[in-house]
């Protein structure tokens, strides 16, 4: 059991509260401070401004330890100050500090020893400048200490909680001593390095996601053109114990609020110090034209798509959230537009609103794929795991479904009477005939 200690938080977002909940929950007492009243007030009534799952109900069964507030000085008695503030890229791509820098402002004073830990994904060298920040501010008490997360949405309360390795980079060895204390009682490897060695190993560990998603998306483009399976390639490659089976799913490419932002700003980090980080520029436009062959599949069926009904079936990045940030669907929605094509979405908890415009929101996948003239699965939501059935092939204009995420097996889709698409994966004859007569619209009776 961790001896407790009173921790503060800058930042009441989804990395902040995580946070916040799993160390209240380690047993410490928690402040979290964040400048937007609304939001301030919506927790203290017991409200959540976005979904992950178990957190409700951790900060929850943690009231007692865990308490809001507008106000910096509310944190003066905090031995561990955790930064947890966002750092949206710049018009340079590179990572936006501004909120970090009013984090330091708001600093309250205090004559005690207090340590900051940043948790929020900050370039390499950020921690020699707070250094430097906190000096000029006169905060000479205050320690620093980087202590990136890990935390994939979705699982977030999971992550924190079981943890693959702790990382901390400390100027002192104490600080970091102190930060390693926290987590007593979570049994992993704890990697004790440098400020910005421990920055660097977020960075690239996100890095090295993406390239693997990336890496798999490209196998799986050329077992399209020779007719291999990636996702038996992807079965057999990650059995070799020096790969592992990780991150080796197929599909239309990564999005969220870390990846794309992440690999941006770490290409960023390089083009700065004079390096061109090839492989990771790769990474990336991997990434983007891989949203794009879903276009391609759809024309290789359809033809011109102007005037088409396509439904896109699934809108956030991923399943499990509703996060739309960078998530595929939008990058799909608004090239379908410009193609002339009529789109309509549907997603079962993501919204949205705004972001796509143009797009008809349905409330069901029935609502989304009547008079279709093709499905598009965008997300791995389980309900699209039933979407071959005989009500769909009867509501659709053309049973034509492209599988951006490998969610169905091909040999039941087809018999169940559906041309079917999915990524890597061998395309069967019937598919690949342009005027199929089972493709034609289906004539209303
Ligand atoms: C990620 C990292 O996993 C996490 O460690 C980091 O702190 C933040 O970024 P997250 O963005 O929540 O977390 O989602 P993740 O589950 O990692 O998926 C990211 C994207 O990659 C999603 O769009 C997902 O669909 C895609 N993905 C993932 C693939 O396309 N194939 C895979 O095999 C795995």
């Amino acid at each position: 059991m961790a001896e407790t200690q009173t921790i503060g938080i800058f930042g009441a977002g989804w990395v902040g509260l995580v946070t916040g909940g799993c160390l209240a929950e380690l047993g410490h007492d928690v402040i979290v401070r964040d400048v937007v009243p609304e939001r301030i007030d919506a927790l203290q009534g017991g409200e959540l401004p976005f979904h992950e799952p178990d957190l409700p109900e951790m900060l929850a069964r943690n009231r007692g330890r865990i308490g809001y507030t507008l106000a910096a000085e509310d944190l003066v008695e905090a031995e561990t100050i955790f930064i947890c503030v966002q750092t949206p890229p710049t018009y340079s791509g590179d990572a936006d500090l501004s909120y970090v820098w009013s984090a330091l402002d708001d600093l309250p004073r205090t004559e005690r020893r207090q340590i900051l830990a940043m948790k929020s994904t900050v370039p390499v060298g950020t921690g020699e400048k707070v250094r430097a920040a906190l000096e000029a501010r006169g905060h000479e008490n205050v320690g620093y200490v980087s202590n990136p997360e890990f935390l994939a949405e979705g699982h977030a309360v999971r992550d924190f909680m079981n943890p693959d390795r702790i990382v901390i980079g400390a100027f002192h060895d104490e600080d970091g001593a102190a930060v390693e204390a926290l987590y007593a009682g979570i049994d992993v490897p704890v990697v004790n390095t440098d400020v910005a060695s421990a920055e660097m190993i977020k960075l690239a560990a996100n890095a090295f996601l993406m390239t693997r998603i990336s890496f798999i998306n490209e196998i799986a483009n050329v077992c399209e053109a020779v007719g291999a399976d990636v996702v038996e390639v992807a079965r057999g490659v990650g059995l070799d114990h020096r790969l592992g089976p990780h991150f080796l799913r197929a599909g239309i490419g990564y999005g969220g609020s870390c990846f794309p932002k992440d690999s941006l700003a770490l290409k960023q980090l390089a083009s700065n110090s004079g390096y061109h980080f090839q492989l990771l520029a790769a990474v990336i436009e991997v990434n983007e034209l891989q949203k794009r062959r879903v276009i391609q599949k759809l024309q290789k069926h359809l033809g011109k798509l102007r005037g088409k009904k396509v439904a896109l079936l699934g809108l956030a990045f991923k399943a499990g959230t509703d996060d739309m940030r960078e998530a595929p669907s939008l990058v799909l929605a608004s090239r379908l537009l410009a193609e002339g094509a009529e789109v309509r979405a549907w997603d079962p908890v993501a919204r949205p609103g705004e972001l796509m415009k143009g797009a008809v929101l349905c409330d069901s996948v029935s609502e989304a794929v009547t008079d279709a003239d093709a499905a598009v699965i965008v997300t791995e939501w389980e309900e699209l795991r039933e979407l071959a059935s005989p009500e769909v092939r009867e509501a659709m204009a053309r049973p034509l479904i492209i599988d951006g995420r490998n969610l169905l097996d091909p040999e039941e889709t087809r018999a169940a009477g559906f041309a079917y698409e999915g990524i890597g994966r061998p395309t069967s004859p019937f598919a690949a005939l342009p005027e199929t007569p089972e493709l034609e619209p289906r004539i209303p009776q």
